[in-house]
Formats: structure tokens, C-alpha cells, sequence
């Protein structure tokens, strides 16, 4: 099947009641994966850290966004500059850590030096060269924009300068500005790897709540399954439910307050919100079949006395997470099935995921008409 075949055995046109999941090969071809890396993660802002990673001058992180190394770094003057993480001698990485402090970017391999806003400063034995402009040979630049505590990049400063960041999340913003996410503090990251390609993951995180009282019978015991609500944005989904008193004592004991709140931000970044609770999932591909969930755990305390409540929180989350990645490890075998070909969509609760493969269908095909 040629790529174009692919692409359009997914009809986006189709209303949700009479709608399709996009077709197994999306998942199983790398041809998609590939497209995918261009016209999806090369193409959207997407997260690489945490602002409270880079409070001070030279505080620095590192990602891998769309298979590119990236160096995001807070300048003397305070600003936030983002990097393609590849020297212009011969294309080390010149940050080698996933985060840290410098006072500047020196190439681990031949000495090369950046100065914090990227420029090149140092280049150790170099005299001789002709023809070399030093001042047109600084660390290529991506652009950088920070929303909450969270830092994104977009890799082509003039996509993201046409669609700036608070317009890309769109209706998001204000819901999110509303709970005052700055009341929680950081506590621990905790990442994942998964045998299933990165949108098996985000099919069922969008599944408005379906598979809970099937795959997750405790978390099952404080969600309001049948009030669960699902409410669709320009490139976000909310999925919120009333809470209710439950049975299970140790998922009770932390999963508190009137409602809980899930986010998605097209096409990879989740945030989960409880009562003094927080967690983000930054979804990752590493292959067709294989992705990366990487979990941030937010707390409103953080003090040595609530450790114990934190990591039970994490334990309950955890529980969670090993239930949808067994699950996801499922889906991703069967998708590549002879048996299989698509689905339908449950009009009640997955109209989230209507969204994110239509999204995804429209970003493919933009990107293979070019091509
Ligand atoms: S590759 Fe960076 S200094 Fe040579
Ligand atoms: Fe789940």
C-alpha cells in the first residue's frame, strides 16, 4: 500500500456516529512514523521541560523533539533561548545533560564554545581556516514559549511566530488558569516505555472514560463514571468527572475533592488534576511500536512530613499506569492483525478521539501533498 492509500482509507469527513478510527497501518507503518516526525512533532509546539528547571542565568535542559536533540537555556538577561543541540563543527551535542547550569555551551568534543544566547564564541586551534564566518556559525535556533510551568519549542521559529503558543493551545488556557497550578510544586518525574506506538496511548487516554470500570477498578471506585463529560477544543480535549466517596481506601485516601480534570493538548501532552494532585504526560515515539510516557508528580506539599502521602499518591497513580500500559501493549499486537482494520467510535465517550485523528489526518495530509 502506498502512503497516500494510507492516508486515505481514514475519511475525516464522517460525522462521530457514522466515524472510523484511523486504520491499523497508522499505527504498524514507519512510513506514517516518519511523516509523523516531520508533519506532526516537527510541526507543533511541544514540551521539552519544566520552567522551574531554568529559574536561574544558565540553567539549561535538554529533549529530543521530533528525533532532534534540543537545548533550552535562560540567558544573562533572563530570557529563555532554545537550540538545535548540534555543533557547527561536527555536530556533537554540546549540552550532554538532561539539565544544569553552565555559563556556557561547551561541545564536549573538540571545545567549541556558545555563548548562552548561542552564539560562537571559542573555537580552540581554528586559526588558518578560510572562508569561515564565525558570527554566522552559532547553535541554530528553535523557538521557545512558556505556558504555566511548562517550556514548549517549536522547531520552525516561523510556523511557531505564525501560531504562537496561546493560540496554538487555544480554549485550554483560561479552563487551566482557573485551578492555579502554581499552588503545586514539582516532586519527582517518572518515565515509562511502552511496546505500542505513542497514539495507542493518547486512543486511550481519549477515550472519555470507557475502559475505567473495566481495566481500572479502583480508580473506578471514586470516578463518577456515567456523569463523565467530554468537551472538545480547536486542539485540546477536557475530560472531567465528579468525584465520589470511595471504596478502596488506598486510592481514596488520595485521590480527593469535588472533580477531577484531564487535559490533552494535541497531539502528546496530558495534564491530570485532583485535588492537590497533579501529574503530566508527555508522550514520546521511539520507534512505530515503541514510546516513551514520561510522568512529572506536582503536590501542593512538598515538606518532608507529606513525603509518605506523595509517594502513596504515586503509588495509586502507578497502579494505574501498569493497567493501560498492559492494555496498550494489547492493542498495539492486534493492530497489526490480518483480523483487523478499524473501528467505530462510541458516541457517548469517544469524541476525543474523533478529534485527535482527525487533527492527525489533516497534519499528515497537509505534509504528504507537499511532499
Ligand atoms: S563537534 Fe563540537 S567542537 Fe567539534
Ligand atoms: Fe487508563
Amino acid at each position: 500500500m502506498d502512503i497516500a492509500s494510507i492516508l486515505n482509507a481514514y475519511d475525516p469527513g464522517l460525522p462521530l456516529e457514522r466515524a472510523w478510527t484511523i486504520p491499523g497501518p497508522y499505527y504498524t507503518d514507519p512510513r506514517i512514523a516518519e511523516l509523523e516526525r516531520q508533519a506532526v512533532f516537527g510541526a507543533t509546539w511541544q514540551v521539552v521541560g519544566r520552567a522551574d528547571q531554568l529559574c536561574a542565568p544558565g540553567a539549561f535542559v535538554t529533549a529530543t523533539v521530533g528525533g532532534e536533540p534540543i537545548v533550552v537555556v535562560r540567558g544573562e538577561d533572563g530570557a529563555l533561548r532554545g537550540f538545535f543541540n548540534v555543533c557547527r563543527h561536527h555536530a556533537a551535542a554540546v549540552a550532554t545533560e538532561a539539565e544544569g547550569t553552565c555559563s556556557a555551551l561547551r561541545c564536549p568534543y573538540h571545545g567549541w564554545t556558545y555563548g548562552l544566547d548561542g552564539s560562537l564564541r571559542v573555537t580552540p586551534d581554528f586559526d588558518g581556516v578560510c572562508d569561515f564566518d564565525k558570527g554566522a556559525s552559532g547553535l541554530a535556533p528553535v523557538a521557545v514559549e512558556t505556558w504555566e510551568n511548562f517550556v514548549f519549542v517549536h522547531l520552525d521559529p516561523v510556523a511557531g511566530r505564525r501560531m504562537a503558543l496561546r493560540e496554538f493551545l487555544g480554549g485550554v488556557v483560561d479552563h487551566v488558569a482557573k485551578l492555579d497550578l502554581s499552588k503545586l510544586h514539582f516532586f519527582q518525574r517518572r518515565s515509562y516505555t511502552l511496546n505500542c506506538n505513542w497514539k495507542v496511548y493518547v486512543d486511550n487516554y481519549l477515550d472519555g472514560g470507557y475502559h475505567v470500570p473495566y481495566l481500572h477498578k479502583s480508580l473506578n471506585t471514586v470516578i463518577e463514571y456515567k456523569d463523565y463529560q467530554i468537551e472538545c477544543r480547536e486542539r485540546s480535549v477536557l475530560q472531567w468527572s465528579p468525584m465520589k466517596q470511595g471504596k478502596d481506601a488506598e486510592t481514596a485516601a488520595v485521590r480527593r475533592g469535588e472533580a477531577a480534570y484531564y487535559w490533552w493538548v494535541y497531539p502528546n501532552f496530558m495534564i491530570n488534576w485532583y485535588e492537590g494532585v497533579m501529574d503530566t504526560n508527555l508522550v514520546l515515539p521511539l520507534g512505530v511500536d515503541r514510546c516513551e510516557v514520561i510522568f512529572d508528580f506536582y503536590f501542593d506539599c512538598i515538606a518532608a512530613d507529606t513525603e509518605e502521602r506523595n509517594r502513596q499518591s504515586i503509588a495509586v497513580g502507578e497502579r494505574v499506569q501498569q493497567e493501560d500500559i498492559d492494555i496498550c501493549e494489547a492493542v498495539q499486537r492486534g493492530l497489526s492483525s490480518r483480523a483487523y482494520v478499524a473501528g467505530r467510535l462510541a458516541v457517548r465517550r469517544e469524541v476525543g478521539e474523533h478529534l485527535f485523528h482527525r487533527l492527525l489526518h489533516a497534519d499528515l495530509s497537509r505534509a504528504a501533498t507537499r511532499a
